[in-house]
């Protein structure tokens, strides 16, 4: 298919195609939330995977029986995918969970009114991209990533899905009611996962012992997540995902882009920050 083919372009972002037809996204345009729906939002590569492993483990108690038994997509479903039509959501009983890779202001109208909790989580852009980078490479309904310096360019200018990654995370940081927002990013996860625990689960308000949030923060190393069949992809065909060129469970941690980038991309990268994110006044733990 050709890169045409393979984007839609849709309230001014790429989407991939492939995973939402229009009629996923006229279908979550009507969507009605609930206030007790739970919402993880990120970037893609922003440690999406990593939440819908967290968050269902938290409502639960720690009962691990939703994650070992449910892929991450009918856990917590993606809202702009195609499936998001045909799992029921709207017979599913509260507290119900979902994904979205949508910017803020992309967010349809029943979010604004009802407006249920948001977990946002970001990702150092230049570990984003290097993820990013990789996944691209060995899937089969995104546009192949290219040389590296182009596809370099082409995040930058956010000529990528969801858009730009600058776009992203400055419309969810300016929302409007930050109330029942909670912002947390993949490298507090990495620094200290049941620190990250306790913090998400008392925005979720539920009280969790020790023991349990214990428990949890296990299950969610990068280790033992690599070993869920559930979490790590491998239930996709390898025609779609071919995880034999690179795993969708990486290297789960931050600061792989020194290995990635060239001293002059990072430097190119660097000196895009500072101008795209000028206005923001938000202290970034990779800063
Ligand atoms: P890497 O490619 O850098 O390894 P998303 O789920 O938003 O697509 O993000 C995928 C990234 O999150 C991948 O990053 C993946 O390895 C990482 N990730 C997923 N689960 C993780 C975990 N338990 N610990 C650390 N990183 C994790």
């Amino acid at each position: 298919m050709t890169e045409a083919e393979l984007h839609t372009l849709y309230k001014g972002v790429y989407m991939p195609s492939l995973l939402h037809p229009p009629q996923s996204l006229k279908y979550y345009e009507e969507f009605s939330f609930r206030p007790d729906d739970v919402i993880i939002a990120t970037y893609p590569k922003s440690g999406t995977t990593w939440m819908q492993e967290i968050v269902p483990l938290i409502m639960s108690g720690g009962d691990p029986a939703s994650v070992e038994t449910l892929p991450n997509w009918d856990r917590v479903p993606w809202l702009e995918e195609q499936q998001a039509c045909v799992l029921n959501l709207d017979q599913r009983p509260s507290p119900r969970m979902f994904s979205t890779h949508y910017q803020y202001n992309m967010m349809p109208p029943s979010f604004f009114e009802v407006k249920p909790k948001v977990i946002y989580i970001m990702r150092n852009p230049k570990d984003v991209f290097t993820s990013s980078f990789h996944y691209h490479g060995i899937t089969n309904f995104l546009v192949k990533p290219g040389p590296q310096s182009e596809f370099l360019h082409k995040f930058l200018d956010g000529k990528v899905m969801f858009g730009s990654w600058f776009d992203h995370v400055k419309s969810w940081l300016n929302a409007e009611d930050k109330e029942h927002i909670m912002y947390i990013s993949y490298e507090e996860l990495i620094m200290d996962l049941k620190d990250s625990v306790v913090r998400i689960s008392q925005f979720l308000e539920k009280s969790l012992d020790a023991e349990v949030i214990e428990k949890i923060a296990d299950r969610c190393l990068f280790k033992n997540m690599k070993q869920n069949k559930m979490s790590n992809y491998s239930l996709v065909p390898r025609e779609f995902m071919d995880q034999t060129k690179s795993e969708f469970l990486r290297k789960g941690i931050a600061g792989d882009w020194k290995n990635q980038l060239t001293g002059t991309e990072a430097e190119y990268f660097d000196a895009v920050y500072k101008d795209k994110m000028k206005d923001v006044k938000y202290k970034f733990v990779w800063d």
